[in-house]
């Protein structure tokens, strides 16, 4: 087995003036990026569609190259994609023809060295399967098809599997957006369960303000033309949270200022700004 190296002096993620250009495009989808994300921190990203959360995210990945500026996971630079960072995406990316148990055992690692396994190993990482598919409620769905699972169903076998392999960084981009109100509520406690238990790092994309205050220890707000980071809010609400907290008058007054701010740096609040002036210029002309 292998196991990463952990100085808790060394930032798990530290992004140093990050710049990343898509060939032939007149703005930089990510520019002057800096941050240092903390191990077993669960960092939230939120902002304007087109402001570079999904290519920053699939950057840390390993999936995207970056131009120019460093990106170090554990010190080291990032080359690649690799086993300790794994990735969730919204789209469940299941293998259809494999059952649910089979499908949270798929895991690169297993499969790349299967034949260098031990039988201790492979009990080892069996037991390791039966204990995710517990933690995700899933045991009595073992021997189902991804088909015949709900969406929410589904999103937790894949959380399994990217689990399975126990990763240091676990890389979510907008996981739960395609879920219904009531069970995204459900995987919001999750996936802050499974935080507390697997102390991975997360790293965590969505649209969706409530979603990332209520996971986050940071809010990192990015704004678009071009992609980079506005303002990075620390949430005061501890490690103890529960569904009513989103009820509480500091989150509404969090999450206000937060879509103020979104507002603003998207340019919808100019847009909705002149709009205004200009119904009232027609109301008056008319
Ligand atoms: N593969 C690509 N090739 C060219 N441009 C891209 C590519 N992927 C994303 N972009 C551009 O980079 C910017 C950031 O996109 P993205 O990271 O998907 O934003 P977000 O996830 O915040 O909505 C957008 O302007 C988008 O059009
Ligand atoms: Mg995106």
């Amino acid at each position: 087995m292998r196991f990463p190296a952990f100085n808790p002096l060394v930032p798990k993620i530290q992004i140093r003036d990050l710049h990343k250009r898509f060939d032939g495009a007149p703005l930089n989808a990510l520019e002057h990026i800096n941050l240092d994300i903390a191990h077993n921190e669960f960092v939230t990203f939120v902002g304007a569609s087109g402001c570079g959360k999904s290519t920053l995210l699939r950057t840390i990945g390993g999936l995207e190259t970056h131009t120019s500026g460093e990106l170090l996971v554990d010190g080291r630079p990032v080359t690649g994609p690799d086993i300790d960072r794994a990735m969730v995406f919204q789209h469940y990316s299941l293998y259809p023809w494999m059952s649910v148990m089979e499908n949270i055992k798929f895991c690169r690692q297993l499969s790349a060295h299967r034949k260098d396994l031990t039988s201790a190993q492979v009990e080892a990482a069996s037991g390791r399967a039966d204990a995710l598919l517990r933690l995700m409620g899933l045991q009595a769905s073992a021997n189902a098809w991804p088909n015949q699972l709900s969406g929410g169903m589904q999103q937790r076998v894949a959380i399994a599997r990217a689990l399975m392999g126990r990763p240091g960084i676990l890389l979510m981009d907008e996981p739960f957006g395609a879920l219904d109100a009531q069970t995204r509520e459900v995987m919001h406690d999750l996936i802050r369960h499974v935080h507390r238990l697997e102390r991975a790092t997360i790293v965590f994309v969505t649209h969706d303000v409530e979603e990332a205050i209520y996971l986050g220890g940071r809010v990192v707000l990015m704004a678009p033309r071009p992609g980079r980071i506005d303002t990075v809010y620390d949430v005061p609400f501890g490690d103890q949270r529960d569904q009513d907290l989103k009820h509480a008058p500091e989150f509404l007054r969090l999450k206000r200022e937060i879509l103020e701010r979104i507002r603003e740096t998207s340019g919808m609040k100019t847009d909705l700004e002149q709009l205004q002036r200009l119904s009232g210029l027609t109301a008056e002309t008319v």
